[in-house]
This record gives structure tokens, sequence and C-alpha cells, in this order.
């Protein structure tokens, strides 16, 4: 199944992480485009659109304080001479492309956000592109996040030395959303977090390590008690380490 041609840029001043990411695995191949929609990722080096004047991507912050900020001149200039012209979006861009900022402010990454992210911009519906902005130092020029900003993602209540590693997040995580991107092997129906329970324990061979055997259930063929043993394995494991997620599930499932 292929659909439209959805491309990703990624603004950043270490596109290089994204190599290995982008060649590795099932997130890999599908950001190849090799499965299921038909993407194309670009990352794409900050300092390359700095000021002939002024070399740096930063600067100190005005009022004073420590680090640096990233300027919001150069990293309007990535977007329109590294993402716009490039990709021949002409100059009603904004209608064309989302763009998506990460840091600590954004709303928290969770399941049901990459849900709805992924129904959002891999929907047949959606035509935009998506631009990441990467963040690094003391975050950037609140005006550039004014003015360009779509939407801020946060993957958590800690603060990264820079926003690669959260866009890694966001990306292969909404892989396991994308249509015809886990082909038989693997569906997102039956991962943690879907109905709110954790994923039960998994066995391989050999069937013996270090003395322990599988359950035996799982070696029975009796599909019908498999299914029933593993549901009960997610809730053991739910309930046993995260609390928080059993007791939401319990509540739910008592309405
Ligand atoms: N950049 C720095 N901290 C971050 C966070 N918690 N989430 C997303 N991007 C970030």
């Amino acid at each position: 199944m292929s659909v439209t041609k959805k491309r990703i840029w990624i603004i950043s001043i270490f596109p290089e992480i994204f190599t290995p990411f982008l060649e590795s695995g099932v997130a890999g191949q599908t950001f190849n485009g090799a499965r299921g929609i038909n993407f194309e990722v670009s990352a794409i080096q900050l300092r390359d659109y700095c000021s002939k004047d002024y070399k740096g991507v930063d600067a100190t912050p005005y009022g004073g304080g420590q680090g640096m900020v990233m300027r919001a001149d150069i990293l309007k200039n990535a977007l329109i001479e590294g993402v716009v012209i490039p990709g021949k979006y002409g100059d009603d861009y904004r209608a064309k492309l989302h763009i998506i900022y990460t840091g600590p402010r954004g709303r928290v990454w969770d399941n049901d956000y990459c849900k709805e992210f992924a129904l959002t911009h891999w929907g047949e519906s959606d035509s935009k592109d998506l631009v990441f902005i990467c963040g690094r130092y003391e975050g950037i020029d609140e005006r550039f996040l004014e003015n360009y900003v779509d939407e801020t993602i946060s993957i958590g209540d800690y603060v990264l030395t820079g926003g690669e590693i959260a866009v890694m997040t966001v990306l292969d995580s909404a892989v396991r959303f994308t249509p015809g991107a886990l082909g038989n092997s693997g569906s997102a129906e039956f991962d943690s977090f879907n109905d709110l329970l954790l994923e039960h324990p998994q066995y391989t061979r050999p069937r013996e390590f270090e003395g322990k055997e599988p359950p035996s259930i799982l070696l029975s063929g009796n599909h019908a008690k498999i299914d029933e043993f593993r549901h009960k394995e997610k809730l053991r494991v739910t309930r046993d380490h995260r609390a928080d997620l059993y007791h939401i599930y319990s509540e739910q499932e008592n309405e």
C-alpha cells in the first residue's frame, strides 16, 4: 500500500545523528519509504544557513543569563533556503508545512498523542509536510516560536541537551501507527498501552534457560487458553510494574 508522498524535514546542528536511525530496522525502512507511506526524510544542517557576517547559529540572551539562544533569523533562513525553496512549497508554504518544535514546554507525548499525531499527519486527508526544529543550548528565540511553530512536543518532564532524540522518539513511536509499516509481523493493536495494559511476557528458544522453562500453557497449542493466560499476565505485569495504569484500567472496567 502506498499513499501520496510525505516529506519530513529536520533542521538540526547535528543532522548526522539521524543517519543510523534512518538506516536501521523498521523505523529506517518506514521513513525511507519502503513500507506503507512513501516517506522522504531530509535532515538539514542549520549551520549551513548562517548569515555571511555572523558565523554562529546562537547568541547570548538579551537580559543576560546562562548559555546561548538559537537565533530566529538563522532558523528562518534554514526554513526558507533549506526547506521551502528545495521543497518548492512557494509563497504559501505556511499552508503546506506543519512546523514542530520539540521542547519541554510542549504537550507531553504519550500513546494517545502518538496515535492522534499519526492519524492526523499520516492520514490521506492531511497533505501537509512536516518540519521538525531541533533546539539546542538554552532554547530558541521566542519570536521564531511565535511566528513559525505550529506545535510543540515534549517527550517528558526533563530537559534534554537537544531536540534530536525527541524527534527520533516521536518518529519511532509513530511508526506503530503508520498504515502498512508493521506488516503482518506485528500490530500496534497488541502493543503495550493500547488498552492501557502493558505487554505480557514473551518467551522463545531455548526451551530451557538456566533451569527455567516457559509457562507450559504456551507449549500446549491451545490458543484459547494461551489468550486467556496472556491476558492475565498483562494484568499482572501492569499491576506489578505500573500500578497507576492498572488503577485507571480497573476503573474503566468497572464503569
Ligand atoms: N528538548 C529538550 N528537552 C526536551 C523534552 N523534554 N522534550 C522534547 N524536546 C526537548
